[in-house]
């Protein structure tokens, strides 16, 4: 039995994990470019037309459309698509803020459905139980690199008339039976904040392939002004009704451009780590690796297993420090609670001083929010443990990850 860190035994990681540089002369070269142009908005220069054209085509979708952030694209799509006031919204309740702010802002109702719980995302089923005759949509997320199983999904949501907006902010080239998340349902979005695995400082972009949706949402991020008049007597000001300015800029444009030319490399690298990782670690007692579907592949955002405290015989806490003290930086759970128990869900406190819109005489109904809405939900959250994935780790530090979770798992089942 080899002697954990934590009591003063070696540490299982040997040596630092490997860095590299995200940014460099291609990105440079771009900026200078974006800047020689003389302007920085996106009507006028080339570069987010140049960005928007080459991410259409990676992900072979007909159109794409620049928006200022993942959590704007999200609301874009949303407001493409009609959603308003009364509407319902179904997502996830793992998630980042970003999934729902769109939702409140179009004054909908969010209404979180249960995951999977061995993929942390939506399923079917789980969809179809939170179907009214309000709900209008899904945002699909597709969390942390990983695809949620979207053929039953869409097929609940055709039969129901909903349309899909998948969130794949943390799931770029993610693989759905060969096919990449983003392209399956009506509407795809991304985000390029500087967390993510391409970044721009904070970007976003949907993808979609009706001509409609794409001049909708091509109008909305960009105040509902209609910047491609077709009909004789319409003009740019034509607007009948609200949107915001979520307009993507030239330097980020730029930015984006020279990150897509690094986007499969790093993709493929945090793919094959996590596959791996979780080949290395399949078969302790007590540990479940997430679950990639058949004939998908992830980008692994992160990397999030789950614990059996019994099974491993020991607390998700005790695990996690013993394999930060072999080295390994790992912390238990993800986001604190489900989202629908943050405040501004438990209070209904969108808006400062109203309960709008969960009171909104369109909706003319109740919703509720709070602990035992989603259990496997909450179940994921209370035993996940998170670790960080990099595409600049080397086999070593795999090896290395490996070794340590498997000498802390075999400590405890001595
Ligand atoms: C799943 C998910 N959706 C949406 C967003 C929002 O993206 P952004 O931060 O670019 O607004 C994030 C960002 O963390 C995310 O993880």
């Amino acid at each position: 039995m080899e002697k954990l860190a934590l009591l003063g035994g070696p540490k299982a990681k040997t040596v630092p994990f490997a860095t590299g540089k995200r940014f460099g002369e291609p990105e440079l070269q771009q900026l200078r470019e974006a800047l020689a142009q003389e302007t920085l908005f996106y009507w006028k220069g080339g570069k987010v037309k140049a960005f928007t054209r080459k991410f259409a085509d990676l992900y072979q979708s007909d159109y794409c459309v620049a928006a200022s952030s993942g959590t704007a694209a999200i609301h874009v799509a949303l407001g493409a698509l009609g959603i308003s006031e009364g509407d319902e919204v179904i997502t996830s309740p793992i998630t980042d803020m970003g999934s729902v702010i769109g939702i409140l802002y179009q004054n909908a109702i969010p209404v979180f459905a249960d995951l999977d719980p061995h993929t942390y995302n939506l399923t079917a089923a789980a969809i179809e139980e939170r179907i009214t005759d309000r709900t209008k949509a899904v945002v699909v997320v597709h969390l942390a690199g990983n695809a949620a199983d979207m053929d039953p999904i869409m097929a609940v949501a055709r039969k129901h008339g909903l349309r899909v907006v998948e969130d794949c902010a943390q799931s770029y080239m993610c693989r759905y039976r060969g096919r990449l998340a983003g392209t399956i349902g009506d509407i795809g979005c991304f985000s390029l904040n500087d967390f993510k695995h391409i970044s721009a400082g904070d970007g976003g972009m949907l993808i979609m392939n009706e001509e409609d949706l794409y001049y909708r949402a091509f109008r909305f991020a960009d105040k509902n002004y209609n910047r491609f008049p077709q009909t004789p007597g319409s003009t740019m000001r034509d607007i009948e009704s609200l949107a915001p300015n979520y307009r993507m800029n030239e330097l980020t444009g730029a930015v984006a451009i020279a990150q897509l030319d690094r986007l499969e490399s790093i993709c493929e690298r945090r793919g094959s780590y996590g596959d791996r990782l979780t080949t290395g670690i399949s078969g302790l007692p007590g540990l479940q690796p997430p679950q990639v579907l058949p004939g998908g592949r992830s980008s692994y955002w992160f990397y999030m297993l789950r614990i059996d405290e019994q099974a491993a015989g020991v607390s998700r806490n005790d695990f996690c420090a013993a394999l930060q003290a072999e080295g390994v930086p790992c912390s238990p759970g993800y986001i604190p609670t489900c989202v629908y128990d943050y405040p501004i869900f438990r209070n209904q406190s969108a808006y400062p001083g109203t309960h709008s819109p969960f009171d909104s005489p369109h909706y003319g109904r109740e919703i509720k929010y709070g602990p035992g809405l989603c259990p496997v939900a909450e179940e994921i959250l209370a035993t996940a443990i998170q670790m960080p994935v990099n595409e600049f780790y080397t086999d070593q530090d795999l090896q290395e990850v490996i070794a340590a979770i498997r000498k802390v798992s075999a400590y405890y089942q001595k």
